[in-house]
């Protein structure tokens, strides 16, 4: 047995797969249009905490062409707030303490995806994010409304509350959803389901106490099954009963498998990938993301309009007050204000920064102490630092447009989205060399890489970016690469297309050129 990280075979990415053979097959009427179930608690347009929103939202429409996507998410306040036109289709019984709830079909636009939101306003009508309350704690019931989210998923999938549509697989994504294959397979449930770790740090951690709430047998509280360290894992349990798993990067994968990276996991993560069930596929941006056709954005630019790049520098710099100063490089850091995201890096590295002639211009919003440093930090370097606590999706297109360099010192990755935005609008990223960020930047090409998330290994980057920008053509030329690098979704969701057919087929993956591919 070779347990050894380097030898994780991931899946095959886009540019791997053999299209020739997929539409031969597609043609003479082998693949057959499957229904696929989105089981998410974000879903950018919706509601969006992070990247999951991003993907969950973009991910169906770029499988559209081959797949009849729908996506089941929690009716939250601030959805409902929107009072969009639905139409209550079903209803569902509780298990436990969970209620009883209502499924209602929502279509955004007449070309997405549809939309089953799940009603019950007894968990989901509040105030706070997703996860947590105003004030930023986690909902004392997080365990009951997400058990809620997995057992309308799995009651769906058995055509329960008949919805006149049953998935042919059902494709669950992070802790939040992580019960929707427990409860499958705890009734036998034959349909596959796939589960996508966005973040390995959140697991969905429980009191064992919380199992006869939420309708769970003690017998699966064991090691092999829902039990980790003495708590009721979320996370855990959608690795178990999934037929396959994937995560958002293929270094992230290879990662996860070590005990460094693995939360814990990792032996659990490493077993999967021995059986040939753990996959890692990097996320794509969608369409949105061109800066040429941008509405939000306060000029829109293709590669060297670099006049019209600059229009979005001057918004920025009046928004967060900064002096108005093209000799200075502008970095941003848009981002959660979290220990993952090595913002304590950033606030340690500002100094050297601003004191080498640069400005910093800073939107995000998370753990308190961090903002709070940040804020000081901005009145310390009034003209040179801007800080935007807070949520703004557009601002933040006006931000990685506006910038030339996006701080992501993170210490781990899975993927990242904010470097391949920010690269798009022609924005170089500088990143610890971790994750998605390993598999998205190029050192030297379109980003800067450090190997050690410490000051000195990021000071020396910084110290890097600052040479470039002296030298306009190298930092022109940086730009451009940038600019083409990002895959869009249309590209990035193939592997996934793959897969579907592979778990349906329950084979091992044998349809691309090459075969499984070996990595690094
Ligand atoms: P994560 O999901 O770990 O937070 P990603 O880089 O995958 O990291 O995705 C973060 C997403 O959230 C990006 O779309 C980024 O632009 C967005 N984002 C982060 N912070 C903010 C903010 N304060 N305002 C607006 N968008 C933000
Ligand atoms: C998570 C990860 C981030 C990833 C995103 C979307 O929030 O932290 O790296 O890009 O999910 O998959």
């Amino acid at each position: 047995m070779n347990t050894s990280a380097s030898k994780i075979a991931s899946l095959p990415q886009a540019s791997e797969i053999d299209f020739a053979q997929q539409l031969k097959a597609f043609h003479a009427g082998q693949t057959k249009r499957k229904k696929v179930l989105f089981v998410t608690p974000e879903y950018t347009g919706l509601i969006k905490a992070g990247g999951l929103g991003d993907v969950a939202a973009a991910l169906p429409r770029a499988l559209a062409e081959h797949n009849d996507v729908r996506i089941l998410i929690p009716a939250y306040r601030e959805i409902l707030q929107h009072h969009f036109p639905i139409k209550i289709i079903a209803r569902l019984e509780g298990l436990a303490k969970i209620p009883a709830c209502k499924i209602a079909q929502l279509q955004l636009e007449d070309d997405g995806p549809l939309i089953y939101l799940l009603i019950c306003p007894e968990l989901f009508d509040r105030a706070g994010s997703p996860y947590s309350t105003p004030e930023g704690t986690d909902w004392e019931d997080n365990h009951i409304r997400f058990a809620r989210l997995g057992l309308a998923a799995a009651d769906i999938a058995l055509g329960k509350g008949h919805l006149g549509w049953r998935p042919d697989i059902v494709h669950a994504h992070d802790w939040p959803s992580g019960l929707t294959p427990a409860y499958m397979a705890l009734r036998n449930q034959p349909t596959p389901c796939l589960f996508t770790i966005h973040n390995l740090a959140f697991q969905g951690l429980f009191a064992p106490s919380a199992m006869p709430d939420i309708g769970l047998p003690a017998r699966v509280f064991n090691s092999e099954e829902m039990e980790f360290f003495g708590k009721l894992s979320f996370l855990k349990a959608g690795l178990v009963y999934s037929n396959s798993i994937t995560t958002v990067s293929e270094t992230y994968a290879r990662e996860i498998t070590r005990a460094e990276f693995g939360c814990g996991l990792h032996g659990l993560l490493q077993q999967k990938f021995e059986q040939g069930l753990l996959y890692g596929i990097t996320n794509g941006i969608d369409d949105s993301w061109e800066p040429s056709t941008d509405p939000y954005l306060i000029s829109g630019f293709s590669a060297r309009e670099w006049e019209a790049k600059r229009a979005n520098t001057r918004h920025v710099e009046r928004q967060l007050n900064l002096a108005v100063n093209d000799e200075a490089p502008l970095f941003a850091v848009v981002s959660r204000i979290a220990p993952q995201k090595g913002i304590d890096l950033t606030l340690g590295i500002a100094d050297t920064l601003i004191h080498a002639g640069g400005r910093l211009a800073v939107m995000g919003t998370g753990d308190h102490a961090l903002e709070n440093a940040l804020v000081k930090l901005a009145k310390r370097y009034p003209e040179q630092v801007g800080v935007h606590i807070g949520f703004n999706e557009i601002e933040a297109r006006r931000l990685f447009a506006g910038s030339d360099f996006l701080l992501m010192p993170s210490r781990f990755e899975p993927c990242g989205l904010s470097q391949m935005y920010a690269q798009s609008f022609g924005s170089l990223p500088i990143a610890n060399c971790t994750g998605g960020l390993a598999d998205t930047i190029e050192d030297g090409v379109n980003g800067f890489l450090f190997h050690e998330p410490n000051l000195a290994s990021y000071k020396a980057a910084i110290k890097r970016a600052f040479n470039v920008y002296a030298h306009p053509d190298l930092l022109n030329a940086m730009r451009c690469h940038a600019m083409n690098s990002p895959q869009y979704w249309r590209e990035s969701a193939r592997p996934y297309q793959h897969l579907y057919q592979q778990v349906l087929r329950k084979r091992p993956m044998n349809f691309f050129k090459g075969g499984l591919s070996q990595c690094r």
